[in-house]
């Protein structure tokens, strides 16, 4: 018998650089789609076979999934920049749902065994937190529709052609391979490059808003558990301990001094958000074995060593669909 191949879209973002190094050291075979978008070709494992394609382009994609004939398929590729969504719609739910609905068509044409999907926590919308696989999703950006919307189309592929799938809902995760170049997403990237680069770290609003960073390494294990079954269920996946963004910075200010850099904090303008979001883990603790043991301090450590070794690389600017209410610190005048 062959090894199992598992193909990753967005193989060269965080969760799919990494993901992709764990499959191959456990021996599977791995093959990647990514465009480069939002990752870099130089965070894919030499290993792994790398198709450079946008996933827009359904024809290209078939052909892949023809020659390659994967048995599993984790669809990470997005553009997930939530507060920016509102301001790029179109792009959007190009991006995450046209391109979804082209890597699900592949699936059910080349009898994928199963398809597991990385959603969000942002499905959850403006609820009380923590949240909990049960709530009703009320997503509240174009980027949590978007996640929402193909949730739903997995769940009608399932019942009309057979297609197993899974679905992941993770929330702030951070690590290596982060991209920390988009100005638009990744606190902790963000305040990586701007201290890097001799700028304060900035704060949306007052600093108050609640959320929950895990270190991506203990995704790994519970998203390779995903291939033995729990098929149609739903998993929040993250960490248990959440903190205000003032309180990051508190931390990362702590771990940067260490290093020998200066850090001082900027607060801008409010941005349209919700102010607390975190979730509940039970369920993949029980049937996962999840655990999270995320120190924040080495996460952040490790992330601005790494960062350093890494080549100094452009700023992303997107065009904007909507000039309308745009924040000042993101106004590309
Ligand atoms: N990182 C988080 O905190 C987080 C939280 C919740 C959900 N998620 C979801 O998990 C998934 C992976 O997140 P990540 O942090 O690794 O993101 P990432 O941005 O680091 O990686 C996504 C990768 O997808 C690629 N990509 C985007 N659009 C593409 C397209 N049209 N065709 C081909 N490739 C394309 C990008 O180039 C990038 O390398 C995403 O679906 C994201 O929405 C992430």
């Amino acid at each position: 018998m062959g090894k199992t191949k598992v193909l990753i879209t967005g193989v060269a973002g965080l969760l799919g650089a990494n993901f992709s190094r764990y499959l191959l050291s456990k021996g599977y075979d791995v093959i990647g789609i990514d465009d480069m978008s939002g990752g870099y070709e130089s965070n894919v494992p030499e290993d792994c076979i790398l198709y450079k394609v946008n996933l827009l382009k359904d024809s290209e994609i078939q052909r892949i999934f023809e020659r390659e004939k994967p048995d599993y398929v984790y669809h990470f590729a997005a553009y997930a920049a939530v507060c920016l969504s509102p301001f790029i719609r179109k792009f959007n739910y190009q991006n995450n749902i046209v391109c979804s609905a082209n890597v699900i068509n592949a699936c059910i044409k080349n009898n994928v065994k199963k398809l597991i999907f990385s959603s969000s926590m942002d499905v959850y919308g403006d609820q009380e937190p923590p949240f909990t696989e049960d709530m009703r999703p009320f997503p509240a950006d174009p980027y949590g529709i978007s996640k929402y919307a193909i949730e739903l189309d997995l769940k009608s592929a399932a019942e009309q052609f057979g297609l197993r799938y899974t679905i992941v809902r993770p929330h702030n995760i951070a690590g290596v391979y982060q991209n920390i170049w988009d100005r638009y997403r990744n606190v902790i990237g963000i305040w990586i490059r701007k201290t890097l680069a001799k700028e304060p770290i900035t704060i949306y609003g007052n600093g108050e808003q609640v959320r929950s960073f895990s270190d991506v390494r203990f995704y790994m294990r519970p998203f390779e558990k995903l291939m033995e079954g729990f098929d149609s269920e739903i998993f929040n996946i993250g960490a248990d301990y959440y903190c205000s963004i003032n309180e990051l910075a508190d931390t990362f200010k702590n771990v940067v001094d260490k290093l020998g850099y200066d850090v001082s904090k900027v607060y801008l303008e409010k941005r349209h958000e919700v102010q607390e979001a975190y979730c509940n883990h039970t369920k993949a603790k029980r049937m996962l074995e999840f655990y999270d043991e995320t120190d924040l301090a080495s996460l952040i450590r490790e992330m601005f060593t790494w960062a350093k070794t890494e080549p100094s690389r452009s700023v992303k600017f997107m065009e904007y669909e909507i000039e309308k209410g745009m924040y000042s610190f993101w106004r590309n005048d």
